[in-house]
């Protein structure tokens, strides 16, 4: 998604201290879209080429993989019965709907155990990693594909809740045993440009030689202060438990959201899938 603003100028808003005019002669013209990224929520009615989509795939599966392992598929959604489907475990998200492409992230470390037995070597890894590494292969496709679709004017949004419905998705997609949904990504050309979003000051996120804390507090509170004026929540979560809140902030909405349990079937789900978490 295009933007006039400069680099410096799009970091500045999103942290407040990013750094300004860096010296040096790096190369930085095609930061625009890394520095301009924002998930779409609303899309055109115009289809995206089926060639563009497998382009994009390409660009998202030639990201980094952890020791070449190739631990991560992507699933298109293309047939319209299973896209009504999705759609409608989400009424709430009408964006899902809305978007002309669906497509689902996956961690798969079966592929690795099949190529293991195949070579007739045992798999001696049957533990926490052998998902972990799957999972984080998965989350790096999906940046890079959403990162690859903004330069060229497309828009995702990334869906997570697609976890929310475990075994629809499962059954939908025919997900083997060591294959699992990370995320669902929606695609589309973007109506207008949305807003880009405000992330925490680099002080309490960014760490020289140790994790260190010390800024964090005020970060958070200044963040909290500079979203509630330029990027306001446009309504409050759970009033009825929690109350309202002014000004309600970043941090009181999350806090807010993690005090209700989310996905505890999760475990459960990868368990059954033959991971072993120890
Ligand atoms: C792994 C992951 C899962 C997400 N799941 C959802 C989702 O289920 N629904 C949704 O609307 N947005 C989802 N998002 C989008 C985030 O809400 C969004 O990235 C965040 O609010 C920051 O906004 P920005 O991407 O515009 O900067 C997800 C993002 C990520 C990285």
């Amino acid at each position: 998604m295009a933007s006039s603003n400069s680099i410096d100028e799009l970091l500045q808003l999103r942290f407040d201290d990013a750094p300004q005019d860096v010296p040096g002669d790096t190369d930085t013209s095609h930061w625009q879209s890394i520095a301009n990224h924002q998930s779409c929520r609303l899309y055109e009615d115009k289809p995206v080429h089926p060639d563009l989509v497998q382009q994009l795939c390409a660009l998202a599966l030639g990201s980094p993989t952890k020791s070449d392992l190739q631990q991560r598929d992507i699933i298109i959604v293309s047939d319209p019965d299973k896209r009504a489907t999705i759609n409608a475990l989400f009424p709430d998200s009408p964006w899902i709907e809305g978007a002309p492409v669906f497509l689902v992230f996956c961690g798969n470390n079966r592929r690795l155990r099949q190529i293991h037995e195949r070579h007739g070597h045992p798999f001696e890894n049957d533990h926490l990693d052998a998902f972990f590494n799957a999972a984080v292969d998965a989350g790096i496709a999906l940046s890079a594909f959403a990162l690859a679709a903004d330069a060229a004017g497309l828009g995702t949004c990334p869906i997570s809740t697609i976890r929310d419905h475990l075994a629809t998705i499962n059954e939908l997609l025919d997900l083997p045993d060591w294959v699992f949904p990370v995320a669902g990504m929606t695609l589309g050309w973007p109506t207008r440009t949305p807003r880009i979003n405000l992330r925490l000051p680099l002080a309490a996120t960014v760490h020289t030689d140790t994790y260190n804390e010390v800024a964090q507090w005020d970060a958070i509170e200044a963040y909290d202060a500079r979203r509630a004026e330029l990027r306001p929540y446009g309504s409050q979560r759970d009033p009825d438990r929690f109350g309202t809140r002014d000004p309600y902030t970043w941090s009181e909405d999350k806090a807010r959201q993690y005090a209700k349990p989310q996905r505890t079937d999760f475990g459960a789900y990868i368990r059954a899938k033959g991971f072993k978490l120890d």
